[in-house]
Formats: C-alpha cells, structure tokens, sequence
C-alpha cells in the first residue's frame, strides 16, 4: 500500500475546507522504550513497538490555510529552511487538494532537530489543524496513523501521559497507532539536561536506516524492545520510578549500542553527554533515585520524583524540570 492509498482508506469522504484555517497544539514526546528501525519506510512502520511520555509544557503550535499557489511554511516566525520545508510539503502532498498549496505556520517551543524530537510534536500538530481545516472528525486512533506518516515518532504526540505506540502485524500499518495508557503520576518529573542544542550529525530517520542495514547487533533489538515496552508498562502501573528508570536508563544503552556498531558508526553522544552519564551513576550510589534516557542526540533526559528534584537540580543546574502530570 502506498502512503496515498493509505490517506484514502482513512478519510474517504474527502471535505472541501470548512473554516478558513485550523490551528492546534501537540506536546513532545519522550521514549522510555525506543523506536529504532522501520519494517517499511514509505507507511512509516516500526520494526518493535515503543512507549513515552508527553511533555505538555512544551510542543508545537501549527495554522493551516489553503492558499492559492506554492505552499509558504514558516517555523517560528521566519522561512522555514529547505529541508524542513521540504520535508512537510511532501506530507501536505497527501491532503492536497488539486492545484492547491498551503500556508503552514509553525511555532517550536523547542530547539528543532535538537534530538527533542520537534518533528513528533510538528507533525501531531499538523494532522490536528489539518483535520479541522478540513472537518474530517476522526478519531485518534485514525491522527495517529496519519501522523506516522510523516514522522514515526509522532503517532505518540497525539497524547498527554503515557502512549504507547503499537507496532502492528499488518503489512497495510492500519493496526499500528499508538493509545494513551491511563496512568497518573503527579510527583514524577522529567529532567531535560541540554548538553549541545545544535543540528544533529544525521537525522534519526538516516541512522535508523543506517542501523538497519548494517548493524550486525540490530537483530537483537526488535524482540529486546517488545519485552523492554510490556515490561515498563508493568512498572508504570505500579508507580514504581526504580524499576521505570532501570528499564528506560537500559533500553535507550541498548539502542544507542546499536546505533554505535553501525557502519559507519552513528554515534550521537559527546564527551560531555557521557560525563553527564557518569554523574547519575554517582548520584544512584549516594541513593539520589535518577535515571536517563538519550534519543538521536547528544542531550539527556532524566527522570525523578519530586522528592529527589532538589538533589538532581543541585548537581546538574541547568537543568529545565518538566511535571508531566501537572
Ligand atoms: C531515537 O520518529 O524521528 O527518538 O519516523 O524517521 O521520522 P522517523 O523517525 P523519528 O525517530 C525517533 C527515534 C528516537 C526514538 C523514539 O522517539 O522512539
């Protein structure tokens, strides 16, 4: 199935415009059990299901307007560069209608391309406008699919909390959407520990291609991570931060060793992103209860309870506290 046959099956009834734009908000995400690698690469498929959390302090906000002429996307007030601009009209390509373009504002309250994974929030926020622009009314389960389409980690950005991406069995990825998981967890906080916000060496979609093909420790991954998702769902019901952070802390090493002993390697950590690692081993051994998780960058996310923020921010006082359940 292509990506077009795919939008058609979802939206059958295509709506001209109802209202003159739409305009909506999704939050960022971060994976506790990682996305890495992709079953098919056109309908955005994983190879493993993945898990995460919102952050609702921070996210994208999108206006969509169907102009005449090219599309006009600007990102946080300015053109957008070339190939983030790219990038979504290939995406609006799939909604547009004949001889139509459209003009896409797009406001980051995070560093894009800075392994904050602005893209999950971006394209959450553009099937959300774009369902309005054009009143489709569909279900969640149905914006997550169509934000899958445009970047695999977005299928999570649908949603507050917890989500949980399912990877589906389905060669027609109609059974892989990701579902919020019902859980409240008001002390748990969310460490953002910036380490380098520049441009990234190579995008996630490149490296996890890359791993892939080459990685001869990649066919370990796919099963590692099913268990490392039902797993961290079992901690996550039980409230239990130990057990949660351990099993985060494990799966973002395990990926990022995969990532590692790509050819050519994709390594995404700096020095300093591996000192920082070492101060939260030292701060576990004097019994301050935090843990990391890294994506395709060089920053570090940790995780705590309230009860440890002030130990976590003593050591690391750059650090920006997010309370995902605020
Ligand atoms: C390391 O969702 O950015 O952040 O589907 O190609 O757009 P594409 O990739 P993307 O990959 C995210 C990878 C990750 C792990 C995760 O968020 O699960």
């Amino acid at each position: 199935m292509t990506p077009h046959e795919f939008v058609r099956r979802l939206i059958p009834h295509r709506n001209a415009p109802q209202v003159q734009h739409g305009q909506a908000w999704a939050p960022v995400n971060i994976a506790l059990a990682k996305y890495w690698g992709k079953r098919d690469t056109a309908l955005n498929l994983p190879q493993n299901s993945s898990l995460s959390i919102s952050l609702p302090q921070l996210g994208t906000d999108t206006r969509v307007t169907l102009i005449e002429g090219a599309d006009r996307i600007t990102l946080n007030g300015q053109p957008a560069p070339q190939a983030f601009a790219q990038r979504l009209s290939r995406f609006l390509d799939l909604f547009r209608p004949e001889g139509m373009g459209f003009a896409v504002e797009t406001h980051n309250s995070v560093p894009t391309a800075a392994g904050l994974a602005s893209s999950a929030s971006g394209f959450a926020a553009l099937v959300k406008a774009l369902d309005q622009l054009f009143d489709w009314r569909l279900s969640a389960q149905k914006l997550s699919m169509l934000a899958r389409l445009g970047s695999g980690s977005a299928s999570r950005s649908l949603f507050n909390g917890f989500a949980l991406w399912h990877r589906g069995q389905q060669t027609d990825g109609l059974d892989s959407y990701a579902e919020p998981i019902d859980i409240q967890w008001p002390d748990l906080r969310i460490g953002l520990l910036e380490i380098d916000t520049g441009t990234k060496p190579i995008s996630s979609t490149a490296g996890m291609q890359q791993t892939v093909a080459t990685c001869p420790l990649y066919r370990a991954w796919p099963e590692f991570a099913e268990a490392s998702v039902q797993a961290q769902l079992a901690a996550i019901t039980a409230r239990d931060l130990p057990q949660l952070g351990d099993l985060a802390e494990h799966n973002a090493l395990t990926m990022h060793a995969t990532m590692i002993a790509t050819h050519p390697s994709v390594l995404y950590w700096t020095a300093d992103s591996v000192s920082a690692m070492q101060q939260i081993w030292a701060l576990r051994q004097q019994g301050v209860g935090v843990w990391f998780t890294m994506d395709a960058g060089p920053n570090l996310k940790l995780l705590f309870e309230k009860t440890d923020q002030r130990a976590v921010e003593a050591t690391f006082p750059t650090l920006k506290t997010l309370v995902p359940f605020g």
